[in-house]
């Protein structure tokens, strides 16, 4: 049914009117390049749009809407897009958060309840999952997704799909997702964004393409291609990736939209004129050009010249109508314009009851010495930073969406959430950043942060000041939340100076701090970790930060959250990540220095923190692991069982973790790999039998030839509480 009635359609459009399907604009409301768009109604009327992104509102968007229905020859509906990333207007933790959860139930209802609220506002198309694997903290886009790991990443890919798209795109509810950045975005050379990424296939092919193949397998029906350079040809122009993989191996039909003037970009990239660039992308296998009208203003002369042929120009707007179609636009192109619903299903108790859960679950306890955390629900507590009373500052990167008014800043939501059981008393005690520059750039999109030109001296001593009463120094310290995210690389991953001299301060009192960290990113927390006696880091943990922050910091919660990525010493470090090669001469384990082997002279190998790290108030201990059997044939499965234990005095979860390590094979492999977890709840004093089924397909991986193999052999098994605290069998393939 489908291809007939897009066959009628198209049987009655002109090829300027096809062209016109392939231009996407922006209603303005993020704006992440130097091109804005212009004459958005004129070219609605000439059938020169067919989708619109940052705009919303039910009446907005009906009011577009109308002007295509009505007013253009063919009266095509348009699609509705928006960067709905980690909630729409409740706003969920930043994904490195929510992949900080483990949690795939939560995860997906997050993305879920986005959904119900961005298309009760009149969306139906969101720029999400962002499944980049990212080893470098020091590129500021490694907080929009899951972090460096693939397992995971690729688990929270489909997760993320099924919550946006239901099991039915066509229901009003439901959102058409775009996973993106295709392909190795995460890995810019230098952390620094929009960098070129240059990377051998089998890495690729076992690394870091399997979440986007994921998040395509779980139905995913959009694709957004990439800014970066990929082997000497960029995204956006390469045949080899958005053709011969994407459509050709991977079977992908649905339709690709190019990133914000990614098309414009090719010139700067060095490949040609805009009409030789616009040609190329096209044949390369981009459908829909963002912003930059590449495609709109020179795709006419290059079919006239022969540049590109009706059969190209036919299959991008089929696809892009196909893409609407799916949406039910064209039964009912009002069908998400709304207002009783954006009224009723947008910022509703339920929603804001799962944000606080989930941001509370995503926090991390990075350190607790003598049990310092919980803390007492009586007394005064002085929360003293930059950060501590900003709503601006809470709902993370990309949260064009998020509703400000609504969003508590960390002090109102824990005093909100303690009600008058506890006195919190408050200072800036630090600007966010010395250079005032520098500040300004790190709290764009008007998310300002405020700022106190005295000397620093002066602010540090009036903090110290209100913390005198106080039982306990709560310091709500790190980054800003614009200090992350795209266009946000860094690379000095401390904790910014001013700040730092402030926690000097508050430890001098001698009173117990405790260090409440927001971060899009690893940060460098090694003078910390040494100094401060508790750190939970918080990300950016959306609408309900304050009071999931309470929560957590009274007991009321048990943090759980475990790291998505590794945090390392020091910059130099990076990138450091724990499914690293052996190499040819390993430092032996727990050893530092020795001449002639990997490693520095001046810091260990390790991280500071490693991936998989997150504490308790409980302590967790794990069995010996136990093997079914120490043999696994084609078709067997292993069972591998370790009993974990809930030692403390609190009940809690926690994520079990099996990783396994490929000893000899054809490529070198991984010293260790994620290959399944479960999150468990005990409570305290509670043991519990956790099993983990391993069979051949665990074991496969791209061999040189990329075929997908599984090598004879022997193989570690580890099982732990994350990557480097962990239990080992060994068993053997045959
Ligand atoms: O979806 C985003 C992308 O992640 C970065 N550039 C702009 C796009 C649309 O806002």
């Amino acid at each position: 049914k489908m291809d007939s009635f897009i066959s009628g359609l198209m049987g009655k459009m002109t090829v300027e009117e096809k062209i016109g399907q392939l231009n996407l604009v922006t209603g303005g409301e993020a704006v992440t390049g130097s091109v804005v768009s212009t004459g958005v109604e004129s070219k609605i009327k000439a059938g020169q749009i067919g989708g619109i992104f940052s705009m919303s509102s039910p009446a907005k968007i009906r009011a577009a809407q109308e002007l295509a229905v009505n007013n253009s020859r063919l009266g095509i509906p348009i699609i509705f897009g928006m960067d709905v990333i980690h909630g729409y207007k409740t706003m969920f933790p930043i994904p490195l958060g929510l992949a900080a959860t483990w949690d795939m139930n939560l995860i997906r209802e997050s993305a879920r309840i986005a959904a119900v609220e961005a298309t009760a506002d009149g969306l139906n198309w969101t720029f999400s999952p962002m499944v980049d694997i990212s080893r470098d903290p020091r590129w500021g886009r490694i907080s929009e997704g899951s972090g460096e790991d693939t397992y995971l990443s690729a688990r929270i890919a489909s997760e993320m799909v099924k919550g946006y798209q239901g099991d039915d795109l066509a229901a009003n509810n439901t959102l058409m997702a775009c996973v993106k950045h295709f392909a190795l975005y995460g890995a810019a050379e230098s952390g620094r964004d929009y960098n070129t990424t240059d990377m051998s296939l089998h890495r690729m092919y076992n690394e870091y393409l399997p979440p986007y193949k994921a998040a395509l397998d779980a139905g995913a029906g959009t694709v957004m291609a990439s800014f970066n350079d990929i082997n000497g040809v960029p995204a956006t122009a390469n045949k080899w990736l958005l053709t011969d993989l994407l459509r050709n191996q991977w079977g992908f039909d649905g339709m690709v939209v190019t990133d914000y003037t990614g098309i414009n970009e090719l010139v700067d990239h060095g490949l040609g004129n805009l009409q030789t660039v616009s040609a190329r992308a096209l044949q390369a296998g981009v459908h829909m050009d963002m912003v930059g009208e590449g495609f709109l203003t020179t795709l006419k002369q290059s079919l006239d010249e022969g540049k590109v042929s009706p059969a190209e120009i036919d299959n991008a707007c089929r696809l892009v109508l196909e893409t609407k179609y799916k949406l039910g636009l064209f039964d009912d192109p009002y069908r998400y314009c709304n207002e009783k619903r954006a009224k009723d299903n947008i910022l509703t108790p339920n929603h804001l009851a799962k944000a606080r859960e989930v941001a509370a679950k995503s926090f991390v306890l990075l350190k607790n010495d003598q049990q310092t955390l919980p803390l007492k629900k009586s007394g005064i507590i002085a929360l003293i930073g930059p950060l501590a009373d900003t709503r601006a500052n809470m709902p993370g990167t990309w949260s064009v969406s998020a509703d400000l008014a609504n969003t508590p800043s960390l002090l109102e939501g824990m005093r909100a959430a303690l009600g008058d059981k506890v006195k919190v008393v408050h200072h800036l005690g630090a600007n966010l950043l010395s250079d005032a520059q520098y500040q300004e750039r790190a709290t764009m999109f008007g998310r300002t942060i405020p700022r106190d030109e005295r000397p620093e001296q002066e602010i540090i001593a009036e903090a110290l000041q209100v913390a005198k009463s106080a039982d306990v120094i709560v310091a709500a310290l790190g980054e800003s939340s614009e200090m992350s995210g795209e266009s946000s690389s860094r690379t000095d991953l401390d904790i910014p100076a001013t700040q730092k001299r402030l926690l000097e301060a508050l430890l001098q009192t001698g009173k117990p701090v405790v260090l409440v960290l927001f971060a899009g990113r690893p940060l460098t927390l090694t003078w910390e970790n040494e100094h401060v006696p508790a750190i939970l880091n918080v990300w950016f943990g959306g609408t309900e930060t304050g009071k999931a922050v309470a929560d957590v910091l009274f007991g009321d919660v048990n943090p759980s959250g475990k790291l998505p990525a590794t945090f390392p010493q020091n910059v130099g470090q990076i990138p450091l990540y724990y499914s690293a090669k052996t190499t040819g001469r390993p430092l032996a384990e727990g050893a530092w220095f020795q001449k002639f082997r990997s490693n520095y002279l001046d810091v260990t190998n390790e991280p500071l923190f490693p991936f998989g790290y997150g504490l308790s108030y409980s302590s967790f201990t794990y069995s010996d692991i136990q093997l079914s059997q120490t043999n696994l044939s084609p078709g067997e499965k292993i069972t591998a069982t370790v009993t974990v234990k809930n030692n403390g005095a609190f009940d809690g979860e926690e994520v079990v973790q099996l990783y396994l390590r490929d000893i000899y094979a054809s490529i070198t492999r991984p010293v260790k790999e994620l290959k399944g977890f479960q999150k468990i709840f005990l409570k305290k004093g509670e043991s519990r039998k956790v099993s983990f089924e391993i069979g051949v397909d665990d074991l496969k991986f791209y061999n040189n030839e990329l075929q997908w193999v599984a090598e004879p052999g022997d193989f570690k098994l580890f099982i732990g509480a994350n990557s480097r605290d962990v239990k080992e069998a060994q068993f053997s393939f045959n």
